[in-house]
Formats: C-alpha cells, structure tokens, sequence
C-alpha cells in the first residue's frame, strides 16, 4: 500500500498536474483569438483546418439510405471512386447523416468540427436513420429557385430564408450551401432550376434576401457557385472565356449584389476556370475583386473537390477545400516546408475558418430539435410557390376554374409531379403533393377513366425502368402516350375543361438537349393540339400546366390552349400550390425572370454551348466527377437574355419580365427627384389596380443609356418592386432609387466602373417589352464611379457580339 502511494505521489500526481497546465498553455478559442489559436497550431494541424473531413458517399436518396448499402454495387462502386478518407476521421460519427461535409475538429484547441448541407430548395440530409422509419428527418422542399426568382418579393423571399434557416438550424447545420445564383445564360443549362434569372439585378437581389432570411437564425450560408458556371457538360474542366466586360456585368454583378447587401458567411468558388485558372485557384477573382474590391469579409469554399492545386488555392484565397482529402492537407504541409507556400498564407486561410467556427450554431452549443415545424413551413412553401408561378395566356378569361367541375387531367405529370430537379439540389421531403390531389383538395372532381388510364400506364413504365442508385441520377418523366381520338371525345363529354401538365427535369452533372427536351416531343404537341381541339369542339376549355425546371420551347405550340399557368418546380406542396392559382384562391403575379425565346437557336449563346473539347475523342465521356479537356467562348458577351433580345430586336415567346394576372393594372404619375443625376436618383411611380379582383404587380424599372462611348443593352434592369395585394381601384405609390454606380458599365481601357455623360431614359414596365412610363434625365459629365485594377484578363482574342 505504502509503495502504491509512493508510486501515485511520484508519478501520476506530476504527470496530472503537468497536463493541466499544458491545457492551461495552449489557448482555446473560447478565451483566446483565433490569431492567438492559429499561432499554437502546428502546420499539419492548420493544414488539417483548412482542408474538410472528406465525403464518405455523396448524400442517399431516401431509397438507399433504407437498404444495406453494401450490397448495392453501384454505390459501391461510387464509393471506390471516391479518394481517400483519412482513417481518423472516417471513425468519428457524423452529426448530421447525409449532410455533404464538415470540418476538422481540435478538441486540444476548443474547436468543433462544424457541419456543412446542401442546398437551394432545402436541407439535403438523410430523412431515415440506422432503418429506423420511427423519428425521420424530412426537410421541407421549397419551390425551386427559378421559382422563388419568378415572385420578384424580396420580403417573400426573406421570409422563406427565415424559415428555411431556421430547418438549418434545428437539424444541426451550421452552413447551408445556397442559395445558387448563376446566371441561365442557356436554357439547356442543368442546373438553371436551382438558379435564380439571365439578369444579375434579379439573382443578386434574391440572393441578398434569402441570405438575409437564413442568416438571421445565427447559421451560415453559401451562395455558389463562384463564378461562371454556367453549364454542367466538362464542369470540371471547363475554360469559360469571358471578357473582363461581360464577366463583371453579368456573370459577377449578382455576386457583388449579393456579398454588399448580406454579407454571406461563406461563398463557394465554382469547378470551372474562367480564362486559363481554376476560379479556386484564381487570386485575382477571390481575393482581389471578392475580397479587396467588394469587402467580403468570410471564407471561400471549394465545391466538393473542385481544382487541382491546394497550394494555388491557399495562395488564391480559398480557404476551405471540401469535402477535404488527406492528399490535400499532405500537399499543403509539404509546401509550407519546402517554402513554396508562406505559412503566413496558411495563417490567414485557417483564421478564416476558425472565424466561421466561432459563430456556427455548433461552437455555441445550439441544442438543435430536429423538430423544425415542418406544418407550418409547408403553408409557406406553398404560399412562395403560387407567387412565383406565371400566367402566360390567359384568353376569354378561361381562368380561374370557377365554373368547371370535372376536370379531365392529362399528362403524367398531373399524377406524378416534379418538386424540384435533381443532385444536390434535391431535397428528402416526407412528400410531394400531385396536382391530382391539390385539384381534388380544392374541391375539383377528376375524370375517373382518364385517371386510371395515367395512373396504370405510369406505374407500368416506372415499374420498367432501374431504380435510380444515386442521388444525382436523373430520372426523366415518364414519355407521354399516344391517346386515341375515341377517348378524347369520351372525355370532352364527361368532363368540364381539360388540364394538361407538362413536365421537365435535370439536374446536375449534365445539361438538357434540344430535342424532346427544350422541344415538347411529337406525342406532346399531338397530345396538346388533340386535347386542344377535341375539347373546343364542344366549347370547352384547355388549360396547360408547365411542370418544368428550365425554359421550353412554346411558340409552336401555345396559340392551341386557352390558357398556360407556367407552375415550373414548385416544392413539395406542388399540387396544392397550382390549385390555389387555377380555382383564383390565389392570383398569379410572378413574372418571368428568364427568357423565352421562339426557338432554340435565337438564343444567342446557342452556338456556344456547351463549347467545344480540346481533344475530341468519341469514346471518352465526360462524367459527373471528371470532365475532358474543353472550352466554351461567351461571344455573346454582356448580350444575354433580354439584353440581347431587346437590342437585337429578335421577338421571344414569352420576355422577360412578362406575366399576366386575373386583373389589371395602370401605371401612372411617374415623377423623377430631378432631370440631372448628381450622386442618385428616385423615380416614383403610382400602380391602381383597374381590375375586378384583388393583385400584386411587379413594377419593373428599366434604363436606356445613351451608349455613346460603350457598347450599352437597348434596356438594362436597374431596379424592382412588387405591389402589395391591391384591392380593385386600389393604388400604391413605388420609389426607386438609382445611384451613379447603377448606371455604370465597366470600362476595360480604363479598368473603371464608368457612368458615361448624356440622356437617360427611364422605362417603368409591367415586362422588358411592355413599356408604361417613361421619362428622361441628363448626366452633365462622365462619372467614374470606381476606378478598379484589371482581374481575370482573358488571354485569347474574344469576338465578341457588338451592336
Ligand atoms: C455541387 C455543389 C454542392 C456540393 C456538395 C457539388 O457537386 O456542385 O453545389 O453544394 O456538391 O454537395
């Protein structure tokens, strides 16, 4: 016994004792600063912080997270492709299953290992856990960005943002990775459904909101993806070359919208190069214009394995390279050593993360529910949804349904309807409701026959075709059947008015086709022309409900229908959201954020998209992880969207800025502060509602430059607002303020934001062709508004479309 206190005096009381004050010594990031923390970290230990835990499986699908994931080969055959996790971590359960990444953690140092999650139309995590279907974690699935862009109500907006944040939070997320603000400069584009509009004044706008709304739960956000990314064809290995002009007007602006109005915690930097760089490799874009010239003040993350060079992004200003692999932290260590990267660098990149630890929910010990009120965030998914969907015809007034009882519902998506598009922005939803039941859930009757026809036939094709293994494997519609003429005169007799619903999906990791895709198919255009006029020949009404995630074709089709509600993707309380604006319980008032022009080739990236590969080999495909060499030239510069089909004067379909309403509005009393611009300028401009039933307006403010010393778009968006819901013969005075900076274009002589000197005119419009106001006033003298340095110079000659 002696000798055992002898032992315990001797040895164990020092060596505790000891420990204790190491701990004292080494500095903890709740007493210490982050620099103060930073400086006591090792280099492997800094190199570790700035490079995440790794990605054990891309995020289930809600099938797959129910099944022995072992035994499906395909996923497994996913995982052996995925590099290599350190050991260390791959042992340390996840917080949150299903989430896409998370940091290191030190507990040495106090830091949390703090979690990441997709993404823009909600959390993206594992709804069943450990095969126990008793406590799930379903998210709610908010309309699609496009959609939530369509609303034009950055309070609307905001307000989705808050709730949404707050399923961030009560799931245990720190950082959300959305909102996703690309510009569509394609229609083909894969991922446009998660973007937001052609125009930056849109998406940056939208951004700022949403941002906002999340961000004020006290969780992060991280609007990607950073910058030009604009296709999914080759993303890894695309070259976008842009010139400096149409890369700081369009491709940047929604950004530099974003970053100065909410100051996201994190941005994402894309997987594509912009000019011959790897934008996570690209000094000038993270830090110089990011950070120097907009002030941002958080971190930058990859996309999940995106670049090549940790080392060249350490330097660029990417701070975190996720999901993280142990080749990257090895990369990163070995540099510092042999003096190819200034520790100093190394420093700056792991304060940065270590700021973002110190205000995530997890640092500050956020007891989550995992109990967000999903009820209560359906009503305003939905409510967000029918905001944001576009009547496009309406003739004789065919809509609202009043009168029509029985509806006769075509199409497989009435039965089957897409939420949202795939990959990682998909959301694990508890369900979808169909517009077969939010039809029958507004009182509506639905033809049996034609039901039971949709219904088998759907089942029958679904049951065919092989389950979908991963979470970003797209899964089309089903391709419409042929009906016979017999059957549409049976229900053109049984029913009141026919609905036909078209459906579209994509998602990442691929771009859509021309063909049978932007195109409606044979069968569909027979489909609608049949519909159509078996149904007018006994005086009934055709409805057409466009279920689509990206623009379609619909010159040669829609003088058929009497009406077309543009639905796009609108979350999981679709059916229900489609119902309130059919029956009128809700009147539309989105507009359209994105063109849609006649055909495909009008529009005016046609020629350049997806660009062209290096070394074309027929045999080697690009896929979803790796790309091959290639490259796309934006010829069309700063000529995207209605900027190009204003000037051009080329007709679309359906403009920008157009959707109509159940009623009608007059613009009127536009007023301007002044007929000079010293530093700003306001516009009011008075909306009455002139209709019978109560609306909301989006009141578009357009400018045309005098164009003089620049190239200049016939029209540029500078500024918008939505009514509130006016009454019948109600009115609601909007003010707009411009600013010199508004008005600027960027000068790449001079590399200077630049407001050239002339008249100005101001277009108040309810779209980009339907002028209500104008007016006029005068900058006396060039204004240079912000003299900046030259960033990202392309090093090709670029022919660039000129007026
Ligand atoms: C996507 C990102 C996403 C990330 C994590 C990438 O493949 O491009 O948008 O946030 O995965 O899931």
């Amino acid at each position: 016994m002696k000798n055992v206190l002898l032992l315990f005096t001797v040895l164990i009381v020092p060596a505790v004792l000891l420990a204790q004050t190491t701990k004292q010594s080494i500095p903890q990031l709740t007493k210490s600063t982050v620099k103060q923390v930073v400086a006591a970290m090792t280099v492997e230990q800094k190199a570790k912080l700035v490079t995440g835990m790794g990605m054990i499986m891309p995020g289930p699908t809600a099938d797959n997270d129910k099944k022995n994931k072992k035994k499906d080969s395909a996923l497994a055959a996913l995982s052996s492709m995925m590099p290599p996790v350190d050991v260390d971590d791959k042992n340390i359960p996840e917080k949150v299953p299903g989430a896409a990444g998370r940091t290191h953690g030190f507990k040495q140092f106090g830091i949390p290992i703090i979690t990441v999650s997709d993404g823009p139309a909600g959390v993206r995590i594992s709804p069943i856990r450990n095969n126990d279907a008793t406590k799930t974690f379903y998210a709610t699935a908010w309309p699609v960005g496009t959609l939530l862009a369509s609303t034009w109500d950055t309070s609307l907006v905001k307000k989705v943002g808050i709730a949404f944040g707050n399923e961030v939070k009560e799931y245990g997320i720190d950082v959300l990775l959305a909102p996703a603000l690309n510009i569509h400069r394609n229609p083909l584009g894969g991922r446009n459904f998660e973007y937001y509009s052609e125009d930056p004044v849109v998406a940056g706008n939208i951004t700022a909101a949403i941002v906002n709304g999340i961000e004020s739960n006290g969780v992060g956000t991280s609007i990607k993806h950073f910058a030009a990314n604009n296709q999914e064809t080759n993303r890894n290995s695309i070259n976008t070359i842009v010139s400096e002009r149409a890369l700081r007007e369009i491709y940047l602006k929604g950004f530099e919208i974003a970053v100065k109005k909410s100051q996201p915690w994190t941005v994402m930097s894309s997987y594509n190069y912009i000019n011959g760089k790897y934008t996570s490799e690209s000094h000038d874009l993270l830090t110089n214009i990011l950070r120097k010239e907009w002030g941002f003040k958080g971190l930058v993350m990859t996309d999940w394995f995106g670049g090549k060079d940790p080392v060249a992004q350490m330097k660029a200003g990417n701070d975190l390279l996720m999901p993280g692999i142990p080749m990257q932290t090895k990369a990163i260590v070995d540099a510092v050593k042999n003096g190819t990267l200034d520790e100093k660098i190394l420093n700056e990149n792991a304060e940065r993360v270590l700021q973002l630890v110190l205000e995530s929910p997890t640092y500050k010990g956020y007891k989550f529910s995992d109990k967000p009120d999903l009820a209560q965030h359906a009503k305003l998914s939905r409510a967000a949804a029918s905001e944001g969907m576009i009547l496009l015809k309406n003739n004789n007034n065919t809509l609202p349904l009043h009168s029509a009882k029985t509806v006769a519902l075509f199409g497989n998506t009435s039965y089957d309807i897409i939420a949202g598009g795939t990959g990682s922005g998909d959301v694990n939803k508890a369900y979808t409701v169909s517009l077969l039941q939010g039809l029958n859930n507004a009182g509506y009757a639905v033809e049996k026959d034609l039901k039971n026809i949709y219904e088998t036939y759907i089942a029958d094709a679904k049951a065919k075709r092989p389950k979908p293994k991963f979470f970003f494997e797209l899964v089309p519609p089903v391709p419409e059947q042929y009906l016979m003429a017999e059957l549409l005169n049976k229900e053109a007799t049984n029913s009141d008015a026919a609905i036909i619903t078209i459906g579209r999906n994509a998602g990442e990791g691929a771009d859509r086709q021309v063909d049978n895709d932007f195109t409606l198919s044979a069968v569909e255009k027979d489909l609608i022309k049949n519909v159509s006029e078996t149904f007018h020949a006994k005086n009934k009404k055709v409805i057409v409900v466009l279920n689509i995630g990206g623009v379609i074709e619909t010159a040669s089709w829609k003088d058929f229908p009497d009406a077309i509600l543009l639905a796009w993707q609108p979350g999981m309380e679709a059916g229900n959201a489609i119902a309130d604006v059919l029956s009128g319980k809700v009147n539309p008032s989105g507009k359209l954020a994105t063109t849609f022009p006649v055909n495909y080739t009008d529009v005016p990236s046609a020629k350049n998209f997806p660009g062209r590969e290096l070394n074309p080999d027929p045999k080697r495909k690009s896929n979803f992880f790796g790309g091959v060499p290639a490259e796309v030239i934006y010829e069309e510069g700063i000529y995207v969207g209605y900027r190009y089909y204003n000037t051009f004067n080329v007709k679309p379909s359906y403009e920008f800025g157009y959707g109509l309403s159940y009623t009608n509005f007059k613009f009127g009393n536009l007023k301007l502060s002044s007929i000079d611009l010293k530093n700003k300028i306001t516009a009011t401009v008075t909306v009455t509602n002139t209709g019978k039933v109560a609306g909301k307006e989006v009141v578009q403010l357009y400018i045309s430059a005098p164009g003089k010393t620049l190239d200049k778009p016939a029209d540029e968006l500078k500024s918008f607002a939505k009514t509130n819901l006016l009454k019948p013969g109600e009115s609601e005075t909007i003010t707009f303020t411009i600013n010199a900076a508004d008005l600027a274009s960027y000068d790449t002589n001079a590399a200077a934001w630049v407001t050239e000197a002339g008249k100005y005119i101001v277009k108040i419009g309810a779209s980009s062709l339907d002028v209500k106001a104008f007016s006029s006033f005068n900058v006396a003298k060039e204004i240079v508004v912000q003299k900046v340095t030259n960033q990202l110079v392309p090093k090709v000659q670029i022919n660039e479309l000129k007026k």
